[in-house]
């Protein structure tokens, strides 16, 4: 959806330990999957665990605009009753995507060597994002795209009738690109390439590899070479959904500044094409540990537990652990503003295109809240204040942003007066419980005008 209605301020204010169990939603890369996939496979998949956020939730009705049925039980379990490969039918309407770059990306790349016309828009967030990293390398397939100036949406794709397979090296590295080029090939004959640089998350690789499709991948000088064969039948699968550790990484960072807190977040993926976050805070010196690690559904997971760790240090982050983070950087920037000494973050330009600019949104908000930023193209500097903690007493500026508001938000329950963040609604699209599971945990989380 394009709009979520009016804007609903809300504040944090510090009010003590956190301690509990904090269990976070399905993971967010994980669900678009499995529904995409799900429609795009013969038969019917089941899906338990999937996150029930806005992002999610609108893929689901883009899915369902393709032609599949798809349909929640009552106990929580989803059920795709797919159209096969090259199946999609033409939706009726314009598909909004709302706010998630991922969904649209991918629904793109998804209809791209199918023979129809599909319109997208989103709301001004997703509206200003870049979308030519994506109809670049779909018109390769034989894609046409039409979009405003700047590749930016509404966009009108109009899918390729007799595509060809293609090899692509991404210039950025970016799952969603990935993943738009794979899910094109499905449609198309023979093999199609991807070569990326950098790993960036590998849930497509392995969620196309589980429901059938014949898919390898090869570390070479030039990176990670995927080779995928086009024109499989996919096979419905049962999916259990892990717990997104980018959720996970809120509560864990809130309990490592909040004096007092201890915190257990059971069942987190810590696939390491996700993990970053958790081994720059142990870096740091966080009182972070993985208890009960064990392998399920062929991805490594753990109980993490987060402990108060007021004497973290800021370090360099190492660049080559950015595309493993990358969503994570807002919230490592609050534990970083409260650790002793600088923490370095470089090779982060794309934190500039996410669903606000987070270097500018974060710099903004941090120093108004009393914290010294840096920052340059692709990098950026906080000063941690150390055991002086946040000042805070603003009210912050979230642009639509859901990690920019939770972020400050946490920043919040540690800093020495309250944080209002302008717009809390944005929070709906990856972690709906999320007031209700930090105020679980004690937090002090209040809707501004209540
Ligand atoms: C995602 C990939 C990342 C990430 C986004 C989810 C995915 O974006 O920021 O939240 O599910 O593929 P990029 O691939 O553009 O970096």
């Amino acid at each position: 959806m394009s709009s979520h209605g009016d804007p609903q301020p809300m504040t944090a204010r510090r009010g003590g330990a956190l301690k509990g169990v904090a269990e976070v939603p399905g993971d967010k890369s994980i669900s678009h999957r499995s529904l995409i996939l799900g429609a795009m496979a013969v038969g019917e998949t089941r899906v338990t665990g999937l996150l029930e956020g806005q992002d999610v939730l609108d893929t689901a009705a883009a899915m369902r605009a393709f032609g599949a049925d798809v349909t929640r039980e009552a106990d929580g379990t989803w059920s795709i009753h797919g159209v096969g490969v090259g199946g999609f039918a033409e939706p009726e309407d314009v598909l909004d995507c709302g706010n998630s770059g991922t969904g649209v990306r991918l629904l793109m790349g998804a209809m791209a060597t199918t023979p129809i016309t599909v319109t997208f828009t989103g709301d001004a967030s997703l509206r200003s994002r870049p979308m030519a990293r994506v109809t670049d390398p779909l018109a390769l397939f034989g894609t046409q795209a039409y979009g405003r100036a700047n590749g930016q949406l509404p966009m009108t794709l109009i899918g390729a009738a007799n595509p060809l397979p293609v090899r692509y090296a991404t210039p950025v590295p970016s799952a969603q690109v990935k993943s738009a080029v794979l899910l094109a090939g499905l449609n198309a004959p023979g093999q199609t390439v991807v070569i990326e640089a950098e790993a960036t998350r590998d849930h497509s690789e392995r969620m196309l590899a589980g429901f059938g499709a014949e898919i390898t991948t090869e570390i070479t000088d030039e990176g990670r070479v995927i080779t995928l064969t086009g024109q499989p039948e996919l096979k419905p699968q049962t999916i259990v959904v892990p717990r997104d550790p980018s959720s996970a990484a809120f509560p864990v960072c809130a309990a490592l500044i909040t004096e007092g807190s201890d915190v257990l977040v059971p069942n987190i993926g810590l696939n390491p094409t996700r993990a970053g976050l958790f081994e720059t805070l142990r870096d740091m010196g966080a009182e972070l540990t993985y208890e009960n690690p064990r392998e399920e559904g062929g991805e490594p997971v753990a109980d993490l537990r987060a402990r108060f760790s007021p004497d973290m240090q800021g370090i360099e982050v190492p660049p080559e652990r950015a595309a493993s983070m990358i969503d994570e950087y807002p919230i490592l920037s609050v534990v970083a503003a409260n650790a002793a000494g600088a923490t370095v973050m470089r090779g982060v330009k794309e934190l500039r295109v996410k669903e606000s600019d987070r270097i500018a949104a974060m710099a903004e908000g941090l120093r108004a809240a009393g914290v010294e930023v840096e920052d340059g193209p692709d990098w950026w500097i906080v000063h941690g204040r150390g055991p002086a903690g946040i000042k805070g007493g603003v009210t912050v500026a979230t642009h639509l942003d859901h990690r920019i508001a939770m972020s400050f938000l946490c920043a919040g329950f540690a800093s020495q007066q309250a944080i209002t963040v302008d717009d809390a609604g944005p929070i709906a699209t990856s972690f709906p419980v999320f007031k209700q599971l930090m105020g679980d945990l004690g937090a002090r989380l209040d809707l501004a005008n209540a």
